[in-house]
């Protein structure tokens, strides 16, 4: 987590710094800071709370150094506070740092400064960093840097500046995302992508263990031994008007909005890109989905089409179990990643242990490029573009997409199947032009305290969906269940105060569902019924109904999440609340 983002050129680095934090506080908002190198003197300015709160400490501020970094802060070690905010300096204030992951060997690093006579301003794992980098300079930072990294352990990405050679920034990638921007007299790193997507769509991307020497005429690439790397440059389709607002009032209500191109896209980009991959599902005796969050949910809905589809038995499990788990996996497995970011350290790690076994290994990833694009054996990309708003919505249908594709690959009626879904975003598109609706019921019950989510077979993941929806941005809680479950316990929840949601499309287990939604009504329970539109038998069942498009069974998800994700945003926007940049979150999870 936290975000990270350098410049080094013509123009005055602090409103690019500034513009980049902006764009990348997504990845963690509880402090933020800048360095700067004015006048060979190295000026560092820092604020708890978001980006606003440290422009607003800037306004007036006559900085015009060339060459700076930044840093916006999502905490791990030390609390939110200045001192532990971002750039971190040694003690002369020579050297600037800001850095994102955990250095794990950190209390050893610091005893052994603090015996040397170093005195500490913070409680974070960072500061090692910039006193061990002081020590070791010798007249060379990357000299100096290569000498550090070697002895840090853990996953982290790095960006250091210096009085002594004021127009260089020196990059360090090791388990967290770094990228480098190429501009003309001028260069760029961030932790990702959006950052510098204004300045330049010349991407150059990290692999774990490369260092960065950035100076404003050119950038060079080593290994952690000093080796020159030769490196690919990207030049960036994304258009950075589609990481704005258009208008709307919060990104997460955009990107609701944005679903049926997320999907059209992807469906569309799928089929032309041939990014099929070169063997059958069918090649596998077992197919594992390794996910978190939302991605995970996204596992949950492609199991369901991929054990139906192709026949081979399907898993989903959550990437921060399989760690330290004993799964035994071999190279008779399908190892499956999903993951937005692309970046999410659990499911990465899952991917290469995968590949040391021997496992085949694909993702699912919206953001190309990234560190599991890279390193899975094939990749679907999804087409969504850049997702902002920390809840992800679009990426989650994208995702779902993708899944379908994967699961209709190899079946002999795939065609047939194909077309069934590209008429997915028409039918997203009716399903929200019935947002007033939501919007009604979101008024009416945005004071409760505890929300129930409950649906079987492909619902039962949009349940789960849904209530994560609603507790990260609305912060009510909220818990998913099969609705089959409920009586096993859950149902002694129910009374007259408790909404509960169903997700009861006309499927296969319709009649279940309806049975469940009477043993709530039953108990006076609240039910807002998501049902197909002209389902009278829902309707009447329910406190409040909402309405989608009638769709075969398979496609159902894609509708019904829907009304879920409008539910909690037009709760959070109604109660107040950040809906973009929920407390505590961030969008990508860079550490376990
Ligand atoms: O980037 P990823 O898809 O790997 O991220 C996984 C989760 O962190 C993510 O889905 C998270 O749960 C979202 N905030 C959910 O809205």
């Amino acid at each position: 987590m936290c975000g990270i983002i350098g410049y080094t050129g013509k123009e005055q680095a602090l409103p690019l710094i500034l513009g980049g934090l902006e764009r990348l506080e997504y990845r963690g908002y509880d402090s933020a800071g800048v360095a700067l190198i004015e006048d060979r003197r190295l000026v560092v300015e820092k604020r708890v709370g978001k980006i606003r709160e440290l422009v607003k400490s800037l306004w007036g501020k006559p900085y015009k150094g060339k060459t700076g970094i930044g840093h916006t802060r999502w905490a791990t070690h030390g609390e939110p506070s200045t001192e532990n905010a971002h750039p971190h300096t040694d003690e002369r204030c020579e050297f600037a740092i800001v850095h994102n992951g955990i250095v794990e060997n950190y209390l050893e690093l610091r005893k052994e400064l603090e015996g040397k006579g170093v005195k500490f301003r913070s409680n974070t794992d960072t500061e090692v960093i910039a006193h061990l980098i002081a020590n070791a300079y010798r007249g060379d930072l990357l000299d100096a840097v290569l000498e550090v990294v070697n002895r840090l352990r853990g996953a982290f990405a790095f960006a250091v500046i210096t009085v002594h050679e004021p127009s260089r920034i020196v990059g360090v990638k090791q388990g967290s995302p770094l990228v480098v921007g190429l501009g003309e007299g001028e260069n760029f790193l961030a932790s990702d992508i959006p950052a510098i997507l204004p300045y330049t769509r010349k991407i150059v991307t990290l692999s774990d263990g490369e260092v960065a020497d950035i100076t404003p005429e050119g950038v060079n690439i080593y290994d952690f031994n000093g080796n020159p790397v030769t490196k690919e440059i990207m030049v960036v389709p994304w258009d950075i008007i589609s990481a704005e607002k258009s208008g709307f009032k919060h990104f997460m209500l955009k990107e609701i909005y944005e679903q049926p191109k997320a999907v059209g896209d992807t469906i569309r980009g799928l089929i032309s890109s041939g990014e099929e991959p070169p063997f059958s599902l069918k090649d596998f005796r077992r197919i594992l989905m390794i996910a978190c969050g939302t991605s995970y949910h996204a596992g949950l809905v492609g199991k369901f089409w991929i054990e139906k589809l192709s026949g081979v038995p399907t898993e989903v499990v959550y990437a921060s179990e399989f760690r330290y788990a004993d799964f035994p996996v071999d190279e008779r497995d399908l190892i499956i990643g999903i993951s937005q970011s692309g970046e999410t350290i659990d499911t990465k790690f899952a991917i290469n242990f995968a590949k040391r076994k021997g496992a085949k290994t694909l993702s699912v990833v919206n953001v190309v490029g990234s560190s599991i694009d890279r390193e899975s054996d094939y990749t679907l990309h999804t087409h969504a573009g850049p997702e902002i708003g920390v809840a992800a919505t679009k990426t989650f249908t994208a995702q779902l997409s993708a899944l379908y594709f994967l699961a209709s690959s190899g079946h002999p009626e795939k065609d047939r199947l194909l077309s069934e879904l590209m008429k997915v975003p028409a039918k997203i598109e009716e399903t929200l032009d019935r947002s007033e609706v939501v919007e009604k019921i979101a008024d009416k019950y945005m004071k409760k305290k505890d929300f129930l989510y409950l649906g079987r077979y492909l619902s039962f993941p949009i349940a789960l969906e849904g209530a994560l929806k609603l507790k990260e941005i609305s912060y009510i809680h909220a818990e998913g269940y099969p609705a089959g479950e409920m009586k096993h316990g859950p149902i002694a929840l129910i009374d007259e105060n408790m909404p509960v949601v169903v997700v009861a499309p006309q499927d296969r287990v319709h009649e279940k569902t309806l049975a469940n939604i009477e043993e709530v009504r039953t108990r006076k329970g609240i039910i807002i019924g998501v049902g197909f539109e002209g389902d009278e038998k829902v309707e009447k069942l329910s406190s409040e109904f909402i309405a989608v498009p009638p769709i075969e069974e398979d496609f159902t998800p894609f509708l019904t999440v829907v009304p879920l994700q409008l539910l909690a945003y037009h709760i959070a926007s109604k109660l107040g609340l950040d809906v973009d940049q929920p407390r505590n979150l961030a969008k990508t999870v860079t550490v376990e």
